[in-house]
Formats: structure tokens, C-alpha cells, sequence
């Protein structure tokens, strides 16, 4: 059976998780947050390039059995993807932002990214602007409330639609604009609810399919491909700081340096 390692700094790769576990039949998953450096958009690229060296040396220690990584969180993978890549001959998935078809799908050539503070204002997410959204005009926007706002409302089911309109309205999304890029895996679990708070023309657009597609071509013979949802007990979740809620059964690891 094969194994698939997923890494976020909190709940937002259960986004990406879904769309797996969508798309892979026989496959197990390890599901790892590092919840003790949440959120991750507010810290420093050194440290965050730190936690995933530490990611990949608890696996190499702890989970023998990895056929692929996916850092499904896109402050990780926007910062640290190639350092992740120099520990591991393990092939491994980053998640960036889905610019490139927002860009070309765009009618009025004028879309906007929502991400991370630290996804929105670092060089490889720029580069990836300029190198695949010629023609149009892109806003860079950034939003932690929103993150906090999806765990909350993972861990305790209760969405509060008044902050997250106040936050929408605080980006000020120019009318011209519409896409929205979801440049963080946080956004797709609330993107109904970001949805109802844009103008009726605005596409919210992620990267979680291409992700799960890319998996498929990765594994290749591996695995089977179909439609059937694994049952929940195919995941293993681990966490690196205790969660207030019973909803998963969580294992506490700890990343840090020997
Ligand atoms: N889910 C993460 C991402 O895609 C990071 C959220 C955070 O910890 O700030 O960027």
C-alpha cells in the first residue's frame, strides 16, 4: 500500500487531503501540523526552512513506509521546497499558488492572489507573477484572520461569517478583478463562505485538484485510481502542539533539532 506524508502548519492541508483521498484508492496518509509555529505566514523564512528540515528528519526516523511528500501548505513550499528537496530522495509536492490558470482563465485580465503575509511578499511567489500571468494585472493581497477563521472552524464547527466579511471587505478587492486565488490551503475550507462575500462574477481559484493529479502521476503503477473516499481511519494525524478538541486522534511529535 502506498504512503502518502502531507504537511501544513495547521488544518489547511486537509484541503489538499481531501482531494487525494478523492483521487488515490489504497493509499495510507500520515497527516503532520505543525500547529506549535501556526501561523506559519507570520514567520520567518529561516525558521520555516528549519521546520521542514525537521519534517523530513522525524519522517526519515519515525515513518519508514513514505512513497511521497506533499507539503500541502504554500508558505512552506513558496519558502523552503528546494532546501526540503536537498534531504530526501523521497520525491515531494509542493503547493504554490494556482496564478497561472486564474491568469489564462481571467476575462478581464485583472486577478487578485490571496495569501499568506509571507506567501504574498516572498521572491518565489513573485517570480512566479512574472513568470506566468503576462498580459494580466494581479493584486497581491494577504489575510491571517482568515487562517485563524478556517481553524476555528475546522476544531469547533462555527463559522463567523461577520468577521470573515469584515476581513474580505478590509482587501478591498478592486470590482475589475475576477479570480481570486486561494494561495492558501486555510481558504478552500471556508471558500463557500469567502464565496458569499465577494461580487457574483469573482472565481475563487486552488490548487488542491492539480495537486492530487500530480500525486496520481507521481505514484503512477503504484496505486489505483478512482473515486472511492478512504475511510478515516486511513490517516494518521500527528500534531507538534496539543489541540483543544477531540476531533482526529492526534499524536504530539516533535520537530526540532537533535
Ligand atoms: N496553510 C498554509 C499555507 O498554505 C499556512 C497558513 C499559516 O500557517 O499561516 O500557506
Amino acid at each position: 500500500m502506498s504512503h502518502i506524508l502531507v504537511f501544513d502548519s495547521g488544518i489547511g492541508g486537509t484541503s489538499v487531503l481531501s482531494h487525494l483521498k478523492a483521487c488515490l484508492q489504497g493509499v495510507s496518509f500520515s497527516y503532520v501540523m505543525d500547529n506549535a509555529f501556526l501561523p506559519y505566514g507570520l514567520q520567518p523564512q529561516e525558521l520555516i526552512k528549519s521546520r521542514v528540515k525537521g519534517l523530513i528528519r522525524w519522517q526519515q526516523q519515525y515513518l519508514d513506509n513514505v512513497d511521497l511528500i506533499v507539503i500541502a501548505c504554500n508558505t512552506a513550499s513558496t519558502y523552503a521546497l528546494e532546501e526540503a528537496r536537498k534531504h530526501t530522495q523521497i520525491p515531494i509536492i509542493g503547493v504554490v499558488p494556482a496564478v497561472k490558470p486564474a491568469a489564462s482563465s481571467s476575462k478581464t485580465k485583472h486577478i487578485a492572489l490571496l495569501a499568506t503575509p509571507a506567501t504574498s511578499n516572498n521572491a518565489y511567489t513573485h517570480k512566479l507573477i512574472m513568470d506566468f500571468t503576462s498580459g494580466c494585472k494581479v493584486e497581491t493581497l494577504h489575510s491571517t484572520e482568515l487562517v485563524r477563521i478556517a481553524e476555528h472552524f475546522y476544531w469547533h464547527n462555527e463559522l463567523d461569517k461577520e468577521a470573515l466579511c469584515a476581513e474580505i471587505a478590509r482587501l478591498n478587492i478592486p470590482a475589475t478583478v475576477d479570480r481570486l486565488v486561494l494561495g492558501c490551503t486555510h481558504f478552500p475550507l471556508i471558500a463557500h463562505d469567502i464565496k458569499n462575500c465577494l461580487q457574483k462574477h469573482v472565481e475563487l481559484v486552488d490548487s488542491g485538484k492539480a495537486i492530487a493529479n500530480r500525486a496520481v502521476s507521481l505514484l503512477g503503477s503504484q496505486i489505483v485510481v478512482g473515486e472511492k473516499v478512504p475511510s478515516a481511519s486511513e490517516v494518521c494525524f500527528y500534531a507538534t502542539a496539543p489541540v483543544m478538541d477531540s476531533k482526529e486522534v492526534i499524536s504530539i511529535i516533535n520537530l526540532n533539532k537533535d
